[in-house]
Formats: structure tokens, C-alpha cells, sequence
């Protein structure tokens, strides 16, 4: 039986690492969407284009060359043949991405290539069965508004500046968390000027992991996703 996953957050919310086992624990493919912005904003970078022209970014997204692997046990993304997984987590990325994914031409643009991603995985493609844990900031609610389970992975502001802080500096000491707050709070703030993904819509699971490490919410979503297989 092919299954849909759908899972939006904030920034520090655990997503990405938790879609990522998810899928895994599934045998799904696994579709970071956060990683086709900051791809999408890479390459604007690399041709030397500003950001603040819309016109100039719109142009190039649209002729973006973008390959995304799927497989959750070491997901792809490459830019005309670069390897770019490393590159696109740079903080000059985190900075810039909200610039880059808030021009509406650019959001239409990976939407429709997600769906057509999300799409191809359901008939089959990275799992035997089809399928496939998509997760960002719109899935739930514009790009897969008909998966089969939709679900706001939330957490409190602390829990997230903290797991930031460790992703970027490997420390959650008070220096740390400071050095992070800035990025974490202004993209979240720029970011839900387009997409709705502070509260959930309507049959959207809430899921709040700030008690939870790891595990504890990747078993969380696996009980809810069970509920409905
Ligand atoms: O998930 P991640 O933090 O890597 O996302 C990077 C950026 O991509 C976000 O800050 C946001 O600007 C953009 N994004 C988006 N819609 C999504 C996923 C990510 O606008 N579905």
C-alpha cells in the first residue's frame, strides 16, 4: 500500500532528522523540501545574483538544475551535477534562504516540482510499495493537502534555539544558543509571512517534541502513522 507522510514545522523542530528515521523505519523515500530552497538559494549565490531582485531570481529558479535523491539512508541534493549537501547548510544559506523562498514565483516552482517528486514515489519509485515522508513548512497544507497522514511537528522556542544551537556550533551552552537565536527566530518570522506552519490546520496531528528525544518522537509519529494503515 503506497503511503503519503506529511510533515511541517519550524526551524529546530527536529523535522528533517525525524522524517529522515521515519521514512527509514518505513522503507519510504524521503523528500526534504527545506533542502530544494537552500539549493534554490545556493545557486542564485554561486551566479551572483541579488537576492532582493525577484525578476532575476524568478529567472533563475526556473531553470534550476536540481537532482534530489531520495533514499532516507543518505538523501541527495545536487545543482548541475554539484554535490551540494554540504554547502547548502552553511549559515550565509540559512541567512539568505527566506529571501529566496518567500518570491512567490520561486514557491510555485518547487511546489510543483515536490509534487511531481512526491508523486513519482507514490507510484513506486525509491520504495518497493510507493511512498514517500515529504516534510517543510507547506506540505501539509498546499503541496500534499491529501496525504495520508498530515502532522505539525512543534516544539517550544528553548528545545528548538537548543537543538539549532547544537546542529551549527556542536554545543547548547548560553553562548551558543545566543549565537543561533537571531538566524532561528527572523527565519521563522520571514518564512510564516508565506507559509501557515506555526499552527496547524484543520486534521492536522500536533506533535510537541520538546519533552521528546529522538526516538521518542520518531515513535510518536510512528503511532500516529499507524493509526491509519
Ligand atoms: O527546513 P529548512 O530549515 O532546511 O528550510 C530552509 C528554508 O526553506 C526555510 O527557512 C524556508 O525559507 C524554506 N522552506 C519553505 N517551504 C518549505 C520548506 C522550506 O519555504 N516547504
Amino acid at each position: 500500500m503506497s503511503l503519503t507522510i506529511a510533515i511541517d514545522g519550524p526551524s529546530g523542530s527536529g523535522k528533517s532528522s525525524v522524517s529522515r528515521r521515519v521514512a527509514a523505519a518505513l522503507g519510504l523515500a524521503y523528500l526534504d523540501t527545506g533542502a530544494m530552497y537552500r539549493a534554490a538559494t545556493w545557486w542564485c549565490v554561486q551566479q551572483d545574483v541579488d537576492l532582493s531582485d525577484q525578476d532575476a531570481v524568478s529567472a533563475l529558479v526556473l531553470e534550476l538544475p536540481l537532482e534530489m535523491g531520495v533514499d532516507p539512508s543518505g538523501p541527495t541534493v545536487h545543482v548541475a551535477g554539484t554535490d551540494v549537501g554540504e554547502a547548502i547548510r552553511e549559515s550565509s544559506i540559512s541567512t539568505a534562504v527566506s529571501a529566496v523562498a518567500t518570491n512567490l514565483t520561486v514557491r510555485d516552482e518547487m511546489r510543483r516540482l515536490q509534487r511531481a517528486i512526491i508523486d513519482a514515489e507514490r507510484s513506486g519509485g525509491f520504495s518497493s510499495g510507493g511512498g514517500v515522508v515529504a516534510e517543510g513548512r507547506d506540505i501539509t497544507t498546499v503541496v500534499a493537502p491529501d496525504a495520508d497522514v498530515r502532522m505539525l511537528l512543534t516544539a517550544s522556542e528553548e528545545a528548538r534555539l537548543a537543538r539549532r544551537a547544537r546542529d551549527v556550533h556542536g554545543a547548547d551552552d548560553a553562548a551558543a544558543v545566543d549565537a543561533t537565536r537571531d538566524e532561528v527566530l527572523r527565519r521563522d518570522a520571514d518564512d510564516s509571512t508565506v507559509s501557515q506552519f506555526l499552527v496547524a490546520a484543520d486534521g492536522v496531528v500536533t506533535l510537541d517534541s520538546s519533552g521528546l528525544d529522538l526516538e521518542g518522537t520518531v515513535d510518536a509519529v510512528l503511532a500516529v502513522v499507524s493509526q491509519v494503515t
